[in-house]
């Protein structure tokens, strides 16, 4: 991958200059002065139209964004990337979780060796596995079917099975689903007490098997397991998903129960992988292919395509617009269906673990601002909580509106109503409303003009906030692929625009080490030296 400052190009000085002309232009008059602004602006692609002419931008700056892709090596960078070279330099790892979602036929060499074989062998692992636990041939130590699944591990371990599982809800069979993820004894607990441990089957997450917060969950569910079944039976209960195979058996779990990780998939990528076992048991294994072939369709895409015809290329060169340019600290991800309303969470991770890094590829500070924020709630919900800032605050607030075509329990009324505020918010959010407009409307309303004059400045909408549509014809298996593979890609790129390394997260590991410390003194009820602050904070606590 080439090594370059992405603010000594070329295509980076012109975008400043650029900047200066497009800053002050409203979009509404964009689209008055070109007619072909929203086909120009747009890609129709399978089932996907993303239409990115809301945006700041006119063709011009496209152009010049591509060209700092071009500058910025992301062509190379691609190649790489899919050829499994090892681009996450700071662990001396490829990242491939391209290769979990690929055809049974196709090669994907890491150190010259062919991992398709091993991919297929964990799927084949993965569909017998769910079958036979929705089937109910493979049952629990009483010799009853299993009824609920219990997926315990978190971050990357959590994010993505617990968010898809929720948006293909409408797939979904029998068994029942729970997540447990966070440290709080109160969530494992709560969680535990619904349960018939006769009926109850635990998959333990963790690709290094020695996160706390996983381990210390799993402990307590054989804990509340044993009290209610011999020691034996933990085997039939258990099963894990890791690359730990030692510390796995060390836990007590048959070696025969063990569902593979590599180290080529990052966590936060890998609901591809046996980590989405929740997901294959949730919906079947057919419904869990589809969602990779989906996420593969995608992949042959952003591989394939020019790059002006690319979605997650464009997505991409957007969100550095605004965040270097417009200095937009923040973006939004709106999606108007209920099912996909763990999205937001899963990208936070997906995204800012990612991204959120200040140390360019030499390791030295960078000069310019990287990762985004992220977060979102689903519309019509989010219109009725914070959409108030987005259309009336002082923050610019890039969004992108995620929709869909038809419902999924085919209720027409209900549609027809979201979909009606799905494109008006957006048309509100680009035309605004004049204050001419809002005198004309009070005067109807046959106010004095005294009140007119009072109400008109908090009536006014300055308009000109930039979203992009996303139209898909549904939501299934296949879609949801495609959507979550468009943001993997999405942070790529930008990480090889910012020439940051996106795939280590070395940022998590000082709060981790400092918990152990401090663990040990709440323990022993015995405060070391900490800062004043922290040091009160403790004895309160211990008081
Ligand atoms: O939050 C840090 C992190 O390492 C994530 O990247 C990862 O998804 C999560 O912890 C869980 O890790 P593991 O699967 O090893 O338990």
């Amino acid at each position: 991958m080439k090594n370059i400052d992405p603010t000594k190009t070329e295509a980076w000085k012109k975008l400043e200059k650029h900047f200066l002309e497009i800053r002050e232009l409203e979009m509404k008059n964009l689209f008055q002065e070109d007619p072909q602004r929203s086909e120009d602006l747009k890609i129709e692609w399978e089932d996907f139209y993303v239409d990115f002419s809301k945006n700041r931008i006119t063709v011009k700056t496209q152009e010049i964004l591509l060209k700092l892709a071009e500058e910025c090596g992301l062509k190379e960078a691609i190649k790489s990337y899919y050829d499994g070279d090892a681009i996450n330099k700071t662990e001396n790892r490829p990242v491939l979780h391209t290769a979990l979602r690929v055809p049974k036929d196709e090669e994907v060499f890491i150190d010259g060796k062919n991992v398709i074989p091993e991919v297929y062998q964990a799927k084949d692992k993965i569909r017998k596995f769910s079958t036979e636990v929705i089937n109910g041939a493979l049952k629990g130590h009483t010799g009853l079917a299993f009824t609920d699944i219990v997926n315990i591990g978190i971050g990357g371990s959590d994010l993505g099975p617990t968010m898809v599982t929720e948006s293909l809800k409408f797939y979904k069979n029998h068994l029942n689903l729970h997540y447990i993820s966070n440290v709080d004894g109160d969530h494992v607990h709560e969680t535990l007490q619904e349960l018939n441990p006769e009926t109850t089957l635990f998959l333990i997450v963790s690709k290094t098997f020695t996160t706390q917060e996983t381990l210390s969950n799993a402990n307590t569910a054989r804990d509340w397991f044993k009290k209610a079944a011999p020691s034996e039976a933990v085997s039939k209960h258990f099963v894990a998903v890791s690359s730990n195979i030692e510390k796995v058996k060390d836990f007590g779990i048959d070696p025969e129960n063990i569902f593979p990780m590599w180290d080529w998939v990052g966590g936060r990528f890998s609901l591809w992988s046996a980590v989405g076992l929740s997901i294959s048991l949730a919906v079947g294994f057919e419904q869990f292919d589809e969602l990779l072939m989906g996420a593969h369709e995608m992949d042959v895409h952003f591989k394939g395509a020019d790059l002006k015809d690319n979605i997650p290329v464009n997505l991409a060169m957007l969100s550095i617009w605004y965040n270097n340019f417009f200095k937009a600290e923040s973006e939004a991800v709106i999606p108007y269906t209920q099912y996909l309303q763990k999205l937001p969470s899963y990208l936070q991770q997906a995204i800012m673990e990612s991204n959120g890094k200040s140390t360019d590829r030499n390791g030295k500070p960078v000069s310019y601002e990287t990762g985004n924020i992220i977060w979102g709630e689903p519309g019509t919900n989010s219109q009725h909580a914070f959409f108030q800032l987005i259309h009336q605050g002082t923050k610019l607030i890039p969004a992108d509106f995620i929709g869909f075509k038809h419902s999924l329990h085919n209720d027409k009324d209900h549609h027809q109503k979201l979909m009606a505020n799905y494109f008006a918010q957006t048309e509100a959010l680009l035309m605004g409303k004049t204050a001419e407009e809002v005198i004309k409307e009070l005067e109807e309303k046959n106010l004095s003009s005294e009140e007119i004059e009072k109400l008109t400045p908090f009536k006014v909408f300055k308009g000109n906030k930039p979203t992009t549509s996303i139209l898909i014809n549904k939501l299934t298996p296949a879609s949801l692929g495609k959507l979550i593979a468009m943001y993997e890609h999405k942070i790529f790129i930008q990480g090889v625009i910012w020439n940051i390394y996106s795939y280590d997260q070395w940022g998590v590991e000082l709060g981790k080490q400092l918990a152990t410390e401090i663990l040990t003194e709440i323990q022993k009820s015995d405060v070391q030296n900490h800062d004043s602050s922290t040091k009160s904070l403790l004895k309160f606590f211990l008081k």
